[in-house]
């Protein structure tokens, strides 16, 4: 049944704890409305199939609630803290599954204290800018993906395949110097050596009825959800990982639910989901957005 009482409270309580572990047992479909840093402790080990995420980018973002993530001082506090959350995950998700991850990267700001407005993007007006890190110059791409991918290989993950979000659509980035860039990456992950995953899919995107494979550059344009969240992936970015990394009734956790395209997405591919949300009225899109088969802690 949904229900749509939504606990603003960013820390989780035992009551909902208790809560959260019997509708796992049930099998439910579950948003958790709080900071991830408080959650991932009460989930069980090897609770899920499959991960699929894209964290919050660091320092390009405002989110607009206290304890976001992305907003930390320096990029290895950044890099720490999700590292911090990729072990809790590695915990939790079985011992052959696999996580999907999306992120992208940043330019250091040459210590500029804001980001202008941008028309087009809402969200990537910034009050505050991260410092130039340590041992880079200004104008430098930083490498935040090699740098989380390199963290969680030492945290014992298994980095599988770096795969390319070819973005056909992308907007031209008002630059004169260099490529105007137009991809980020997804990194699949295992926890194991050997795992579960389906080569070939049957997908609900593209021709009907045609099996599809992955490949490691994937062309998906890019989708406004007509909602306000500016950092949505695209469903069919994400549903050839779904389906190529879990069964029908399996769960899929994403940690940074965000507007809830991976609920979306398992919806409709019959797969159970565990999206944990730090911001409530993301929460409340996501269930705009038609998901009726989920509670809402
Ligand atoms: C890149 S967006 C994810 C978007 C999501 N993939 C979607 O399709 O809607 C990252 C999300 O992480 C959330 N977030 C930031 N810090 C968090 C925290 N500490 N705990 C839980 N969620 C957090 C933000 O509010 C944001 O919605």
């Amino acid at each position: 049944m949904l229900d749509i009482s939504i606990n603003g409270d960013v820390k989780i309580n035992s009551s909902v704890m208790l809560q959260l572990l019997s509708l796992l047992k049930e099998n439910k479909s579950i948003i958790v409305n709080a900071d991830i840093v408080n959650v991932l402790g009460c989930i069980p080990s090897e609770s899920v199939q499959c991960i699929v995420t894209s964290p919050p980018y660091w320092g390009i973002r405002d989110y607009c609630i206290d304890c976001q993530i992305g907003h930390e001082d320096t990029i290895d506090e950044y890099i720490d803290k999700l590292t911090e959350v990729f072990l809790q995950c590695k915990r939790i998700l079985k011992t052959n599954g696999v996580m999907w991850l999306n992120i992208g990267d940043v330019y250091t700001s040459g210590n500029r204290g804001y980001r202008c407005n941008d028309k087009k993007n809402g969200a990537r007006a910034m009050s505050f800018r991260p410092k130039t890190p340590d041992g880079l110059k200004r104008k430098e791409l930083i490498g935040v993906p090699w740098r989380l991918a390199f963290a969680l290989q030492k945290e014992g993950w298994y980095l599988r395949c770096d795969m390319i979000w070819n973005k056909p659509n992308a907007l031209p980035e008002s630059v004169k110097d260099r490529p105007s860039r137009s991809h980020e990456y997804v990194f699949m992950m295992s926890k194991s050596e050997k795992y579960y995953y389906n080569k070939v899919f049957l997908s609900e995107y593209g021709i009907a009825g045609a099996m599809k494979k992955l490949n490691s550059v994937i062309n998906v344009k890019n989708k406004r959800s007509g909602l306000r969240h500016y950092a949505a992936f695209p469903e069919s970015l994400i549903e050839p990982f779904i389906l190529s990394s879990c069964k029908a009734g399996d769960y899929v956790m994403d940690p940074f639910f965000g507007i809830g395209t991976v609920g979306v997405v398992c919806e409709k591919c019959d797969r159970r989901y565990l999206g944990v949300e730090l911001n409530h009225e993301y929460i409340k899109m996501a269930l705009s957005r038609g998901l009726r088969s989920c509670d809402v802690l």
